[in-house]
């Protein structure tokens, strides 16, 4: 059981970003990435849509023999987990109480702001997870869907960057916390953190995620401690585009993509 890999899944490319934290805090994890890259976005796409994506692909990498299964894509966590939870015995994990967990530990002043696409902002799962551990603090939400194509195109820093951030973020004025609610947003890091201010705390959902996915294998005694992890990747789609964009979210040790049909 603890030789089997750890299951990642996301619409796409972004949750490379999640990945990425994982295979640094647990380098010698076996992992296995599915991308939909088929159907991507999820952002914009319905919660029953969503739900019946991720229940098929949960379905898939429960087949691949998985011992945990983490929820890359914060749409998908934000709608999903608990058909997924539902339907399956294995600890799954999502971004989002992770993220939220670190907002809550990280503001003063009890004013956090929360970013992501429009399907994680209309779920308010951010903002509910947020106020389950700490109901006075007061959370702003703003969807900022087009971070997702200029964190793809690699327009991370430059003046385009810094204007859609400028334009989506002016009213997040007096939160001390910012949560990244979204796998591409943690590229834009630095246009984020110029018009925020260095005063205000960028929370990482995927670093924290990758924290919770440690903690919960050794509480299970499922943690391996030795050896070099193996990477697979899966896409729905044909896999070039998910390798030469994917390279950048991981930052290296991507240079194959299997394409897999769903369901
Ligand atoms: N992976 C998605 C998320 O974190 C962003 C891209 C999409 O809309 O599918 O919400």
């Amino acid at each position: 059981m603890i030789d089997k890999a750890i299951g990642v899944f996301d619409s796409g490319i972004g949750g490379l970003t999640v990945l990425k934290e994982i295979i640094k805090l647990l380098p010698h994890e076996d992992t296995i990435y599915l991308g939909d890259t088929a159907r991507v976005p999820y952002g914009t796409k319905s919660a029953e849509t969503v739900t019946r994506y991720s229940l098929e692909i949960t379905d898939f990498l429960v087949n691949k023999g998985i011992k945990l299964l983490v929820v890359a894509c914060n749409t998908a966590s934000a709608v999903a987990l608990p058909a997924l939870r539902g339907k399956h015995s294995l600890p799954i994990i999502g971004v989002i109480e992770p993220g939220a967990r670190k907002a809550v530990a990280s503001t003063q002043t009890k004013k956090v702001g929360v970013i992501g696409t429009e399907g994680t902002i209309k779920s308010g799962a951010y903002e509910k997870a947020i106020k389950a551990i700490a109901p006075d603090i007061e959370v702003i939400s703003k969807p900022c869907p087009l971070f997702v194509p200029l964190a793809e195109e690699g327009w991370t820093d430059n003046e385009v960057a810094i204007a859609a951030a400028e334009r989506y973020l002016h009213d997040m004025k007096g939160v001390d916390t910012l949560v990244l609610g979204c796998t591409h947003y943690p590229l834009l890091k630095s246009a984020i953190a110029t018009v925020m201010g260095s005063d205000v705390r960028l929370i990482d959902s995927g670093e924290e995620t990758a924290l919770e996915v440690r903690r919960v294998l050794s509480k299970e005694g499922l943690l391996k401690e030795e050896g070099t992890g193996k990477r697979t990747f899966y896409v729905t789609d044909t896999p070039e585009r998910f390798v030469s964009v994917g390279l950048r979210f991981l930052g290296g040790g991507l240079d194959h993509a299997e394409r897999v049909e769903i369901p």
